[in-house]
């Protein structure tokens, strides 16, 4: 499984890089907002920043609602770095824009699926990558790794190149729980990724062999 990062804060993404395990980085105009980044330039010249740090996959959102709005958004987008995936949202002229990228060769990512049924027609138009919201299905009080299962299986049989990407991740968890449903991609926030780090085994393990490495000196 190949693991992203879902921020937009450049030291968080470099740790994540200089960890030896980020493969890409996805980024949502509410993390960059956050982070005080609004108006075209600084949000070009921030995905530019995130493209330095990494040459992996990184996911820029488009704002336009419209077909040619996102058409002419997201090829300025796919300029700024060689890296760049341009991320649409899951509606009708979503599915346009998507058809659109993939016949000039440029990755996209399709975001906000919360179904089966959305995934199918984001692989049919061409999605590089699909994004479902696990926690946030979560959070409505249905299983969120469910939908990952359904959507890996559906994909199957279909031999669909559309990779499923496991966003909205929320811990460690989750993380693991995706890759045992088969998604090819989860991106998490820096601490889910440093979660998964940890076991209460490996600390007593650690101190033990230091304390034996001293008595036996
Ligand atoms: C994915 O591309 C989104 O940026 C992200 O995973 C959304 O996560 P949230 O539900 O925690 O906002």
């Amino acid at each position: 499984m190949k693991f992203y990062i879902d921020t937009a804060v450049l030291a968080e993404i470099k740790e994540a890089h200089d960890m030896g395990i980020l493969d890409g980085v996805t980024t949502n105009p509410s993390l960059m907002a956050k982070l005080g980044i609004q108006g075209k330039d600084a949000i070009h010249a921030h995905y530019k920043a995130i493209c330095d740090i990494t040459s992996g996959e990184v996911s820029a959102e488009v704002l336009s609602m419209d077909f040619p709005g996102m058409v002419a958004e997201g090829e300025e987008l796919a300029k700024i770095a060689k890296n760049i995936v341009v991320k649409i949202p899951m509606t009708a002229d979503g599915l346009k824009a998507i058809k659109h990228f993939k016949s000039k060769g440029i990755k996209t990512n399709c975001t906000l699926v919360f179904s089966a049924g959305q995934a199918l027609l984001a692989a049919k138009a061409g999605a590089t990558m699909i994004s479902p919201f696990i926690g946030r299905i979560d959070d409505s009080n249905w299983d969120g790794v469910q939908l990952i299962y359904q959507i890996v299986d559906v994909f199957k049989n279909y031999d669909f190149e559309t990779e499923v990407l496991a966003a909205s991740i929320r811990n460690p968890l989750h993380i693991v729980k995706c890759a045992e449903a088969g998604a090819d991609i989860a991106t998490c926030p820096l601490g889910a990724i440093k979660g998964l780090l940890n076991h209460p085994l490996t600390n007593i393990g650690l101190a033990q062999f230091i304390e034996d490495s001293k008595k036996f000196a």
